[in-house]
């Protein structure tokens, strides 16, 4: 990027006489509870697991990001997965207003939710369309990738029987082995899909596989792109949008030559692709914090294992805090053991395993914690952090990994202040 230089690296089965008995028992539960009046409960007010999501920080983030960039650059916001589990209608809502110019989602689901955000903006589905899905193309407007001919005839069928061209990006192998025509053939397919009057060719674009660790290959596969670009006959009436690079991708942009568009996932998060990247230039800030709080406090002897499978046994007699989340919430079992939490702004071990809606935390170094107190498990507290670095590295995980994984029974609370 310029201005950024790498530095490195039922009752089934059950006999009919006992299904009748359990639907009658049902009827008569189902009965009861209807005569029983139940007071609403303000789960709002203190949740057992939330994250926050900041709204103001993610426009700072994709403001900056943009400030780095040359105009001429479009900013594909890649918000698939539910905007990397932060909330596909409010971080799309934002972006729509601070900067995005087109979207890119996995699927047609995922695009359907934007369409009832705003209409009109341009979406890319990055991930293969299913045959049977052919059909919602023209009718939710979305941009699919092309890699190979079969596609080809498809999208031509779909936009004939839609009686409408389908606009189409061709997505290149360059080196990532996943979707794509492979790079020596895609000037074949290109040539095809020129051709063909039911199709526009609007954009063609590749992936790199390595960006965040290996710049040798990132370079090797740039440049397989950028020949190819060179030998395809592109249309001079409309300007293509040709796009490589992700966040760690900005780090090698050129700034001069093709290339007009960039795809960015997780550095509009506030999180760096890899610990040491350049782009700690670019000042982003973590929009996400995840939280749970204290359910119990108890002191336990000294030789007392914790949790499932007595992988810990206390060294000494301690206090611990029994946590409101556990693996049900995205906090993964591999953190067992592992992970640290903070709690009055200070780290404490998760001892023993996780379990699917509890965790036990080591607070006996910890003064006055009381009952309800917030525990942090990616966020800061009183000027300490746990990064989603450190949280997913602990866990084995990546950071797009450990944000996806953040369930739908975790409370998504928005910060929505200005971005600047
Ligand atoms: C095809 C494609 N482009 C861009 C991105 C965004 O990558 P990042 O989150 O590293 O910016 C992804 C993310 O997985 C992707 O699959």
């Amino acid at each position: 990027m310029p201005g950024y230089r790498k530095k490195q690296n039922t009752c089934a089965g059950l006999k009919p006489a006992t299904v009748d008995f359990c639907l009658s028992l049902n009827f008569l539960l189902l009965r009861k509870a209807e005569s029983v009046r139940v007071s609403p409960v303000r789960l709002h007010d203190k949740p057992r697991c939330w994250v926050e999501i900041d709204l103001g920080t993610l426009e700072r983030n994709l403001k900056r990001i943009r400030s780095g960039l040359p105009d001429y650059i479009q900013y594909v916001a890649v918000v698939k997965a539910d905007a990397y589990g932060h909330g596909m209608k409010q971080t799309v809502s934002r972006l729509m207003h601070c900067g995005a110019d087109l979207f890119a989602v996995a699927n047609l689901r995922e695009a359907e939710e934007i369409r009832e955000i705003g209409s009109g903006w341009p979406i890319l589905i990055l991930s293969a369309i299913l045959p049977e899905e052919d059909k919602h193309i023209a009718k939710l407007q979305v941009i699919p990738t092309i890699s190979c001919e079969e596609e080809l005839r498809r999208f031509q069928k779909a936009a004939q029987e839609a009686g409408k061209r389908i606009s189409v990006h061709m997505k290149v192998d360059t080196g990532m082995g996943r979707i794509g025509v492979w790079y020596e053939d895609a000037k074949a397919l290109c040539l095809k899909i020129l051709k063909c009057a039911d199709l526009q060719l609007d954009g063609i674009f590749t992936h790199f596989s390595s960006a965040d660790c290996d710049a040798a290959f990132t370079q090797l596969q740039r440049n397989r792109f950028l020949d190819l670009l060179k030998t395809l006959p592109l249309p001079t009436d409309r300007k293509l949008l040709i796009h490589c690079d992700n966040s760690a991708g900005l780090e090698s942009l050129p700034s001069n030559g093709p290339l007009n568009g960039v795809r960015i996932g997780l550095l509009q998060f506030g999180v760096l692709p890899y610990p040491d990247s350049l782009l700690a230039d670019v000042c982003v800030e973590p929009v996400l914090s995840f939280h749970t709080r204290v359910g119990l406090i108890k002191e336990l002897p000294e030789g007392c294992y914790i949790s499932y499978g007595k992988t810990y046994q206390l060294k000494k007699r301690s206090k611990i805090a029994v946590l409101t989340a556990g693996y049900a919430d995205g906090i993964p079992t591999a953190l067992s053991n592992e992970a640290e939490v903070l709690i009055h702004g200070k780290r404490c071990r998760v001892l023993g395993r996780v379990t699917m809606d509890q965790t036990i935390v080591d607070i006996s170094d910890i003064p006055g914690v009381e009952c309800g107190d917030i525990a942090t498990l990616i966020g800061t507290q009183e000027g300490e952090r746990i990064s989603v670095n450190e949280f997913s590295s602990k866990a084995g995980e990546i950071p797009w990994e450990s944000f996806v994984s953040i369930s739908k029974r975790v409370q998504r609370i928005y910060k929505t202040d200005t971005g600047f």
